[in-house]
């Protein structure tokens, strides 16, 4: 595995992930492949930019030409799939191009990768796939498919055509499904980064219905060691569950970075709840534990305080986010294939 394309490595786990494995793989070469969506930012990698093994290329997956001369151009024979649309949020408000990015790209991707005879296909995944849990019990990889929101469903087709190409044309896939995530370079559209940044500008901090809603909580970092670990060792047509055992309460989340914040509660609302909000994830990582010896190394506590930390110091990042600046990084520096 030397010539590794990484789709969707602008965005927030994309970067986290770029960024470990130039780290841990001296010997590699990497092809960053993103359409700089709203999501994709450039300047998350902008330190690693004069790195001589990592090269951007701003191209659609849905794109077929582009992603077989990307394939051919940097001789590919590694990919890890993150590129997608990935706010629940905006999927109620619009499916469509979930569906064309999340399904019909990955589709694409699974096509050229066939063509060129690509040895590994990662595709990253989510727990939301499986849907809702009540408040027992946990996903496991046999935890029948029931997404609920546009994103989920658009996540779950995805799964199912990455799995249909191993079983039918023995494309060498394998496919995670991770928890939420939190960490550095998270886009504050999402619960912790966007709490964050409202409770530092003085701000509301929306809380959808109860506040009861839980979540599994795992940190970037330790997503990007499990994929790294699935990448090398993986079997190959199998699903691997990923997740830190670290289940919360929106609201005590809420609560808790209110707190690192030094910040008063008074700033939460509770706001009208999301249509079909899923009440409960868990993962059960077993399987990924005992197949493959992987564990979290970030505990919640340290994790979240070092996310509020990098949120404090680079508070110029998200500004340049929340005020659109960031926008103006893309077409001045890179042409679109
Ligand atoms: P993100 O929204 O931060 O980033 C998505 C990236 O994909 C962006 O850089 C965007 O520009 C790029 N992209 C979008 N459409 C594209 C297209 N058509 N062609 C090329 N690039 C395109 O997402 P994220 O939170 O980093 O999630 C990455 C992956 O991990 C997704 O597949 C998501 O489903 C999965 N996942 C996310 C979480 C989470 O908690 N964020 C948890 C489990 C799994
Ligand atoms: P989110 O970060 O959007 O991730 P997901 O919906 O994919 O799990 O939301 C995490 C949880 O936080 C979810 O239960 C919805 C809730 N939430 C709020 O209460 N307020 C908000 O403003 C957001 C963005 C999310």
């Amino acid at each position: 595995m030397h010539n590794v394309l990484v789709t969707g490595g602008a965005g927030f786990i994309g970067s986290n992930f770029v960024r470990y494995f130039l780290e841990t793989h001296a010997d590699c070469h990497l092809v960053n492949f993103d359409a700089l969506t709203y999501a994709g930012n450039p300047e998350n990698l902008s330190d690693i930019e004069g790195d001589p093994r990592y090269v951007f290329v701003r191209g659609d997956i849905c794109n077929r030409a582009a992603v077989e001369e990307a394939l051919k151009e940097y001789k590919i024979d590694t990919i890890v799939h993150f590129a997608a649309e990935s706010h629940v949020d905006r999927s109620i408000l619009g499916a469509a191009v979930f569906v064309t990015t999340n399904v019909m790209g990955t589709q694409v991707l699974l096509d050229a990768a066939r063509e060129h005879a690509v040895e590994r296909f990662l595709h990253v995944s989510t727990d939301e796939v499986y849907g809702s849990l009540g408040p027992q019990g946990k996903f496991t990889e046999e935890t029948p498919l029931h997404p609920n929101s546009p994103y989920a469903a658009s996540k779950a087709a995805a799964d199912l055509l990455a799995l249909a190409y191993f079983h039918t044309y023995g494309l060498p896939v394998v496919l995670t499904r991770c928890s939420n995530n939190y960490g550095p370079y998270q886009f504050p559209e999402k619960l912790i980064p966007l709490m964050i940044v409202n409770a530092l500008n003085g701000k509301d901090l929306p809380v959808y219905g109860d506040g009861l809603n839980v979540r599994d909580w795992l940190f970037v970092g330790d997503h990007c060691s499990a994929i790294d670990l699935v990448l090398q060792r993986g079997a190959p047509g199998e699903v691997y569950n990923i997740g830190g055992n670290n289940e919360w309460k929106n609201i005590d989340i809420v609560r808790l970075l209110l707190r690192l914040l030094n910040k008063p509660e008074s700033l939460i609302r509770f706001v009208k709840d999301r249509p079909g909000h899923d009440r409960r994830y868990a993962i059960d990582p077993g399987k990924i534990s005992r197949a493959l010896g992987w564990s979290p190394a970030v505990t919640f506590e340290s994790g979240l305080k070092s996310t509020v930390e990098w949120y404090l110091a680079y508070r110029k990042w998200w500004e340049r986010v929340m005020s659109g600046e960031y926008m103006e990084y893309y077409g001045k520096n890179y042409e679109a294939r």
